[in-house]
């Protein structure tokens, strides 16, 4: 379990992280989202010590994160892997190389059986084994980021990094890399952080996410709650617009969730209560295995009432616009 308890930092007197508390349980991929300068990668670079936090407690399986204690931090450090948008590998280095790397600095034999034998399998569990002697300027920008994945693995951490791990790569590309992530997880265990300002990636992998804004989380849930009925701020960031609703009547945004979504609501309730309604907006969205949706539709004064009880028999969740 990560524990992030009231932590603050500033920078320069600018508070960039104001009383964050999170937690991330084990086995979670969890997704830290926001626009460029809400405090992400201040913040990821907290929890792995890379830079100091001024207040509160970050703790990693109960150990209190120190940047103080060299020692106590470094051997913290080695249970976390970390990947990022620019790959950050060496160039000189072919693949085998760059993946043995953290073993040698940590002063392991990378010539024995054991490290040959696991440096390989990391290779081929990121579908590279017929590059394993390429140098890094020989892979497109997804087989890059496929090496820094099997680097970040080499010292069988607990827990992945990933910064914008998919931020210089197209989506197509994106989608195999996220994929490779979620097979990490489920097969070996590991609790992985995303750092993200791609509202796909969060739908695509996310468990659970948080919506960071000006150093400050502003909504925690599963990515289908933030966005499929988002915050003010989720909203903005969205840039999502239900559009220009007729001014006539009432505008009812129903919300469909799993249970929902595949019974034919709308069209059942216009016969039950014998009433007309036109449809204004909608969206289906994925995430995961499921499917999502919000309808926005307009409807008589007088039809409100009943429309809404109806709706609450249901179970479908509704706001009035
Ligand atoms: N080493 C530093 N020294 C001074 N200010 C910093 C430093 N690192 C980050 N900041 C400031 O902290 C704030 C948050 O930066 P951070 O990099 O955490 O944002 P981010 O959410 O990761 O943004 P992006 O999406 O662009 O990567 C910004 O205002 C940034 O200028
Ligand atoms: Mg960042």
């Amino acid at each position: 379990m990560i524990e992030l308890i009231h932590v603050k930092k500033e920078f320069d007197n600018l508070e960039v992280l104001s009383d964050i508390s999170i937690t991330i349980n084990d086995h979670e991929i969890y997704g830290i989202i926001g626009q460029s300068g809400a405090g992400k990668s201040t913040l990821l670079r907290c929890i792995n010590g890379l830079v100091s936090y001024d207040s509160g407690e970050i703790r990693v399986g109960g150990e209190l994160v120190d940047i103080k204690d060299k020692k106590k931090l470094s051997l913290l450090q080695k249970r976390m892997g970390m990947i990022f948008q620019n790959f950050n590998l060496l160039n000189r280095l072919d693949v085998y190389d760059n993946v043995a790397l953290p073993m040698k600095f940590w002063g392991i034999d990378t010539k024995s059986p054991e490290a040959i034998k696991k440096i390989k399998n990391l290779i081929e569990l990121v579908g590279l084994s017929d590059k394993m002697h390429s140098l890094p300027r020989e892979l497109s920008g997804g087989q890059k980021q496929r090496v820094a994945i099997a680097r970040a693995l080499v010292l069988d951490p607990e827990i992945l990094l990933c910064d914008e791990a998919t931020s210089a790569l197209d989506p197509s590309i994106t989608r195999e890399i996220l994929s490779l992530l979620q097979k990490i997880n489920k097969e070996m265990g590991i609790t992985i952080i995303v750092v993200t300002h791609q509202m796909e990636v969060v739908k695509q992998i996310c468990e659970r996410v948080s919506f960071l804004k000006d150093g400050r989380v502003l909504a925690e849930g599963k990515p289908e709650e933030l966005f499929i009925k988002p915050i003010k701020e989720v909203k903005q960031f969205l840039q999502e617009e239900s559009g220009h609703l007729p001014s006539d009547g009432v505008n009812i945004q129903l919300f469909f969730t799993d249970e929902s979504s595949d019974e034919p609501v709308i069209t059942k309730m216009a016969r039950d209560l014998n009433i007309d309604y036109s449809i204004c907006w909608g969206k289906l969205e994925d995430f995961r295995s499921n499917v999502f949706g919000s309808l926005v539709i307009n409807v008589k004064n007088e039809d409100q009432d009943n429309i809404c009880r109806y709706l609450d028999d249901k179970k479908v969740l509704w706001e009035v616009l």
